[in-house]
Order: C-alpha cells, then sequence, then structure tokens
C-alpha cells in the first residue's frame, strides 16, 4: 500500500467463481503471490513462499479458517496479517492488498 515510490500494480489473479471458498493459488508474477479465500468468502494475499523454507503456499497448503498450513515442516501463519504463528516459521508473510471487483479478483503488489 504505501511501501517505495508508486510501485504498486494491480494484478488480475482469477474470477471469484475460480476460487472456492478454502482453497489458495499462485498468482504469478515478478514475485508470485498466494491468494486465499476463507471460508467466509474473503480473499487475502501473501507471499507465495514459506518463509521458512522454500515452498508454494499458493499451489500446495491447508487454509484452516484464516490460518495457513505449510505442509513440508507444519508452519502456520495469519493470513491477514501474514504473521508466523508457530515453529519453525519464525518470519512473517509479507501481505497484500485484494480487491474485488466486477467479479474479478486482483492483488496490489
Ligand atoms: S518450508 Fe514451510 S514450514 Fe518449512
Amino acid at each position: 500500500m504505501d511501501g517505495s515510490a508508486g510501485t504498486t500494480k494491480r494484478r488480475f489473479a482469477c474470477t471469484v467463481d475460480e476460487l472456492d471458498k478454502g482453497e489458495s493459488m499462485t498468482v504469478p508474477g515478478d514475485v508470485p503471490i498466494a491468494l486465499y479465500r476463507n471460508d467466509e468468502g474473503e480473499f487475502y494475499a501473501t507471499a507465495d513462499t514459506c518463509t521458512h523454507e522454500d515452498w508454494s503456499l499458493g499451489e500446495d497448503s491447508d487454509l484452516e479458517s484464516n490460518e495457513v498450513v505449510c505442509p513440508l515442516h507444519m508452519a502456520r501463519f495469519d493470513i491477514r496479517s501474514g504473521e508466523a504463528l508457530c515453529f519453525p516459521a519464525t518470519v512473517a508473510l509479507k501481505t497484500y492488498e485484494v480487491e474485488v471487483e466486477d467479479g474479478k479478483v486482483y492483488v496490489l503488489a
């Protein structure tokens, strides 16, 4: 949102119907982003790569309410804040804003 000098771009991720509740996907780009849809149907986005080791959370993870579980070593993160909730992850995931407009989902990165 603020960050460095106006470099934020809106990146199309998917249509609302393409991502079911409780699912995630990876939005490709210079920096891959994990997009999640929680049980309430809300969208959140974080960096795609687990901060513990190199693992794509968008491609393969378990979403439990607003927590994403990395299946490699079971670290958990809050998808709303990026906060690392348990060992072995100690570094938060970067988070990104999500916009939904006309049935399309965008991430701001
Ligand atoms: S790579 Fe995600 S917990 Fe280890």
